[in-house]
């Protein structure tokens, strides 16, 4: 869950993924064991607020002591701008269209 000024705001979830998963869904190029994350807020007055990438940055934090994982990323919309905007701020970057 994520919580802001002590209300539950949101949630993360992460699974790593295997070159099977990888490969029938024609992800070819993402090595196995890596990280797929999602995130949503879903409290309305929470959105906008930065708290998607500063939730973001403490689970890629905590991902990154496993050095086991190659890759950390997330899908979403071509249409979901805020989203792509969140997720550039936490450091992330396009790998595909
Ligand atoms: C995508 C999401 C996790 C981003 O988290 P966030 O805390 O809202 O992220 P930010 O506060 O950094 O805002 C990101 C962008 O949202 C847009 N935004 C700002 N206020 C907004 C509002 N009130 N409503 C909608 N979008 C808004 C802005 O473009 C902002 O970018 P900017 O700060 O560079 O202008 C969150 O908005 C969300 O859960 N949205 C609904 C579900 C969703 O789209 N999940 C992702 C599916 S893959």
């Amino acid at each position: 869950m994520i919580a802001a000024n002590g209300a539950r705001v949101g949630y993360l979830r992460w699974q790593v993924v295997s070159r099977e998963i990888l490969d029938s869904v024609g992800l070819e190029e993402i090595p196995a064991n890596s990280v797929d994350i999602d995130i949503l807020i879903g409290e309305v007055s929470y959105v906008g607020r930065g708290i998607g990438p500063q939730a973001l940055q403490l689970l890629i934090k905590r991902l990154r002591e496993d050095a086991s994982h190659p890759m950390l990323g997330l899908t979403t919309s071509v249409h979901n701008y805020a989203a792509q905007r969140a997720y550039r701020k936490a450091g992330f970057r396009d790998l595909r269209e």
